[in-house]
């Protein structure tokens, strides 16, 4: 018999892995920079609330998410801290956003004037940072002349309050020289514009690539966000760094049954059998984040032994060929974890699947749920 949860399949946060890795940034930054906690798809699917939660402790008071309804998520829970929407705020959302003292992300003169306009009318003052692309090509004021016009006539209006500026490196685990040309273009640009009375709080452009890699690039603010969570997208592992992952994924064994020599196994019929073979079903599937993709390719842990899964994966469950490992139904299998020796870990899939470990954490479902663990003990429970 294994926890009681409303599904035999879930997802485990370590939340003292979660303490470790924000110290571990916090050592690392130059004095002054502060951290800005990108916590964005619900905290890349681990759970924002309770990872902010954490977070405050630890003295953190900058978060960001990508929408309004993420924002408000936060909000809700945290009146005191500080929120940036680093994506696209459509109108109908700016007075939320303005009456919930969330700050969004701009890159037109139109959208600064109809937060102006929108800010007036509330009698307040909307909270801003301005984003500029130096190579990301996705949004963002061009570092031209034009833009520097713009962004002077945007500080001439009355109700914003323009917090900040920032941009996003397009590759600052691989690319050093893109990256620096990057961070170059965002500083000239911003000397640019304080010469014409521009002036911004926060200067941020580092994410977790930058923040593992490049002192030099931290300014006021760094956005950590896989780092986080314990994995990375550098060329070294997550441990060179200290930093330990946050998620194991388990289930309970369902059925364990042998069948024959040349059986079909799943849909389709892509695996035959070569022996008598033990299989075991466990009740996760594509739907929960593990994609057909990986079909065929990947072991599971069951009583600390790696077992080859088999079939294609379905999308609520999946078959491990479990022979000669001792088991049975109601056991927990682990998916991505530690079982007795042995781990399996959510790069392994990454190297089959051509994902990347962000991808793959934010594709596991709301479905499984998310318990907390914090001294071995839980914690927390976010069930849906
Ligand atoms: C604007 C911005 N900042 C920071 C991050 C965090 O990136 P990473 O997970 O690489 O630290 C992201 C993530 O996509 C982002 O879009």
């Amino acid at each position: 018999m294994n926890n009681i949860y409303k599904r035999p399949a879930w997802v485990e946060v370590n939340l003292d892995n979660f303490i470790n890795n924000m110290t571990v940034i916090k050592n690392t930054l130059s004095p002054g920079t502060e951290i800005l906690s990108v916590v964005k798809a619900d905290g890349y699917k681990i759970g924002a609330v309770t990872l902010v939660r954490e977070a405050i402790k630890l003295g953190i008071k900058n978060f960001a998410v990508a929408t309004e309804s993420e924002a408000m998520l936060l909000r809700k829970e945290f009146k005191d801290i500080n929120i940036l929407k680093l994506g696209y705020t459509p109108n109908y959302q700016i007075e939320e956003s303005i009456d919930n003292n969330i700050s969004s992300t701009i890159y037109t003169l139109e959208q600064a004037k109809t937060f102006n306009e929108i800010a007036k009318k509330l009698n307040k003052k909307a909270k801003i940072h301005i984003s500029i692309d130096t190579g990301m090509s996705r949004i963002g004021f061009q570092p031209n002349d034009d833009s520097i016009e713009k962004i002077v006539e945007i500080f001439k209006l009355k109700n914003l309050e323009i917090k900040g500026v920032f941009s996003h490196f397009a590759s600052a685990d691989y690319d050093k020289n893109f990256t620096k040309k990057q961070f170059d273009t965002f500083t000239n640009f911003i000397d640019e514009l304080e010469s014409r009375g521009c002036h911004f709080e926060y200067r941020h452009i580092a994410n977790s690539a930058s923040i593992l890699c490049h002192r030099e690039y931290d300014l006021d603010l760094v956005r950590p966000g896989i780092i986080q969570f314990g994995y990375t997208d550098t060329d070294k592992p997550a441990e060179f760094y200290n930093l330990k992952p946050l998620v194991s994924v388990k289930a309970e064994i369902s059925n364990v049954k042998y069948i024959e020599k040349d059986v079909s196994v799943g849909y389709s019929r892509t695996y035959f059998t070569n022996k008598k073979t033990k299989v075991v079903t466990l009740p996760i599937g594509y739907a929960d984040g593990f994609p057909r993709i990986l079909s065929g390719k990947i072991d599971i842990l069951i009583n600390g032994v790696k077992c080859p899964q088999i079939g294609l994966i379905c999308m609520d469950q999946l078959m491990v060929d479990a022979t000669g490992v001792e088991c049975e139904i109601g056991d927990t299998a682990v998916l991505i974890g530690k079982q007795k020796n042995e781990e399996i870990r959510i790069c392994d899939f990454c190297e089959i699947s051509g994902d990347c470990e962000t991808s793959f954490l934010t594709h596991l479902d709301k479905r499984l749920p998310r318990i907390y663990y914090k001294d071995g003990k839980v914690v927390d429970i976010l069930e849906i």
